[in-house]
């Protein structure tokens, strides 16, 4: 796989730099978390300060536009941002440059998600080369991930390279010590990663829907608790009691609905932590946005704070909870920007984005 490293000579090239601005953006149009926005930092460092011109892409889902946010990524970035709103203003900006620049939301366009290859020309007009330094999409084929690549030369951005290197060093690590935590909702991305990463690892701790998924194929009443309905299919194939897999063994209950792990199972998750020395985590576990039902989470996200082990945490839910339970990023050896993303990474699914990159052959 070829890095901006690779690129020849990047004065004045320029440059397409696919990157994921995917933010929450509150009622009020602020900024919530901008932690996806200043990881783009680096790359974009390199880029402009080597004397390339830069036009970034990236779609967001909170709001339909990036025009209100523009100013706020000034604050996280340190450049000028200017605001392409559509597509065909990029190529008289590329002949007039005047510093970095974002097009509005990149999904605008009906070509995108199709991975429309007329679209992706469109796009690529002006261009010299195209950059992806957006992990956090690599498992969309969209045009501006995928499509794109068949018609610019294209590297990866520093950002891909390191979350590809630090989860490689997680999944690649001895079995023994290895835990993975697996909480919150969207079973249906993280049984995958349960069955890939099983026999890898030491146990697997679960929290969230997808331990009630469990708990309900096991034939445990689930009262009016948050469930699939579809848990029998999609737990198919994983041994529901394997002893490595671990469900909690008491709750917090509040009309009816489990909403957080029990003190019983903090302290047992807690001890397991403890002895780990790789933990990946991805999902809360239980509805720690009300502070009624946040202990497990917090505890959890404290225990692996303050271990010794290799940890890689990721998914929107666990960054936020992590902020909003102050602790410091540094605690951790790595935070994926990726949701999905880092899911089917982890479950070894192949993601179109690094596909069109060259990853798997660069890899075999
Ligand atoms: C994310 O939020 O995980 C990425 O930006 C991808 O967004 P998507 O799930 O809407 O494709």
């Amino acid at each position: 796989m070829k890095t901006i490293l690779d690129v020849a000579n990047l004065k004045d090239k320029k440059i397409l730099l696919r990157v994921d601005l995917d933010i929450p953006v509150s009622d009020e149009g602020q900024i919530e978390e901008p932690f996806r926005i200043k990881r783009q930092k680096e790359t974009l460092d390199y880029l402009i300060g080597h004397g390339a011109k830069v036009v970034m892409a990236a779609h967001i889902s909170a709001v339909p536009s990036f025009a209100n946010l523009i100013p706020q990524l000034h604050t996280f970035l340190d450049y000028e941002i200017n605001f392409l709103k559509t597509l065909p203003e990029i190529s008289s900006y590329l002949e007039h440059y005047a510093g970095p620049a974002l097009l509005d939301n990149i999904r605008q366009n009906d070509g995108e998600e199709k991975n429309d290859k007329e679209f992706a020309k469109q796009l690529a007009q002006g261009f010299d080369v195209y950059v992806n330094n957006a992990f956090a999409v690599c498992h969309r084929n969209h045009a501006s991930v995928s499509a794109i690549t068949e018609l610019l030369s294209s590297y990866a951005g520093f950002l891909i390279e390191e979350e590809i290197a630090s989860f490689k060093k997680a999944i690649d690590a001895p079995m023994a010590g290895k835990i993975v935590i697996i909480g919150g909702a969207k079973a249906e991305t993280k049984v995958p990663v349960i069955k890939n990463l099983i026999n890898r690892a030491d146990f697997i701790l679960t929290g969230g829907v997808v331990a009630n998924d469990i708990l309900k194929e096991k034939g445990q009443d689930m009262g009016s608790s948050v469930v699939d309905e579809n848990s029998k299919e999609l737990l198919a194939g994983l041994d529901i009691n394997d002893p490595k897999l671990l469900v909690p063994e008491d709750f917090v209950v509040f009309d009816n609905k489990i909403l957080d792990i029990g003190e019983k199972t903090l302290q047992k998750y807690a001890d397991v932590v403890s002895r780990a020395s790789v933990i990946i985590w991805n999902g809360p576990m239980g509805l720690f946005e009300n502070p009624s039902f946040a202990m497990g989470t917090q505890k959890i996200a404290e225990a692996i704070a303050n271990s010794n082990a290799y940890k890689i945490i990721g998914g929107g839910d666990t960054i936020s909870a992590v902020s909003k339970f102050k602790i410091q990023n540094s605690k951790f050896n790595f935070i994926s920007t990726g949701g999905g993303a880092m899911l089917a990474f982890l479950a070894g699914q192949r993601l179109p984005g690094l596909e069109a990159l060259g990853y798997y052959k660069s890899a075999q």
